[in-house]
């Protein structure tokens, strides 16, 4: 039997075209959550596998790290698929650059998308949920901010922002029955993604369960954060990496 226990929620996943998105906003719906997809891509066919499954979903072109084009959606939102109480952001880049060819465009860019866009989601979707008393926030960060792999440095310091960034809202939001976690996972294969090709090899084997990372992987943690089961767990992140961090 399907598990409901996010039925009557709403939630917003955030770079839900394709890879961890796509099947972290899959999870949600499957566990009764209605849920719209904001992404600077197409993401018809992540609404159409919700629909098709027999859920309910909705797509919106944003570039998230435009902030007035994140504050214009929010109505959107709130027309197809209701009020949010839920807010996953996935949304991500991780190009991958030698420390000598950082420029301070890629920097800018990397902490647009990977913290910024962030910032602008909750500051977007979050006065509704202090309304309601009740409300979700799950960022994604990454396993790399503990790792030493080259040419992300602009990357692993988004990171360890997005870490930062969801202490400091958990603490800001807590007393309005908002929860801020974020969850870091190991390597996952995605279609559009852009890790080094050689990390495929090497970083299942140095985590304890030694097989490549899957999004499937993340989505439990990610609906069990969104649930009630989770209302006294706040400013953590979890790694869900496959034992990676364990040293
Ligand atoms: N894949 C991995 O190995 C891995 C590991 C750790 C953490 N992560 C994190 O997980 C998240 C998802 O990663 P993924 O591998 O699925 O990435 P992906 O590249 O497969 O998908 C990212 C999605 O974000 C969207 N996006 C990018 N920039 C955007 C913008 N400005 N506005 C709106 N949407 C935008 C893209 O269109 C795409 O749909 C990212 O935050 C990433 O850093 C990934």
């Amino acid at each position: 039997m399907t598990s409901a226990r996010l039925s009557g929620r709403t939630a917003v996943v955030t770079g839900g075209a394709v890879g961890i998105g796509q099947v972290l906003a899959q999870k949600l719906a499957s566990e009764g959550a209605r849920v719209a997809i904001l992404d600077i891509s197409d993401a018809e066919e992540t609404v159409d596998l919700i629909v098709e499954a027999g859920g309910r979903a909705s797509a919106h072109r944003v570039d998230l790290t435009d902030p007035a084009a994140v504050s214009s959606v929010v109505d959107a939102v709130a027309d197809s698929v209701g009020s949010p109480d839920i807010l996953v952001n996935n949304a991500g880049i991780y190009p991958p650059i030698p420390w000598d060819e950082i420029t301070l465009e890629v920097w800018r860019q990397v902490f647009a998308v990977n913290v910024e866009s962030m910032l602008h989601t909750m500051q977007a979707f979050t006065p509704a949920m202090r309304e309601r008393r009740w409300g979700r926030v799950i960022n994604i960060s990454s396993s790399s901010v503990g790792l030493v792999i080259p040419d992300l440095v602009p990357y692993i310091a988004s990171k360890m922002a997005v870490i930062g960034l969801t202490r400091g809202a958990a603490t800001e939001l807590a007393a309005e029955g908002i929860t801020v976690n974020s969850i870091g996972p190991s390597l996952v294969k995605t279609p559009t993604g852009t890790s080094p090709a050689h990390l495929y090899d090497i970083v299942p084997q140095l985590q304890a369960i030694k097989r490549a990372e899957e999004p499937e992987d993340l989505a439990g943690a990610v609906a069990f954060l969104a649930s009630d089961d989770a209302a006294f767990l706040t400013a953590q992140n979890l790694w869900v990496d496959g034992g990676l961090l364990r040293s």
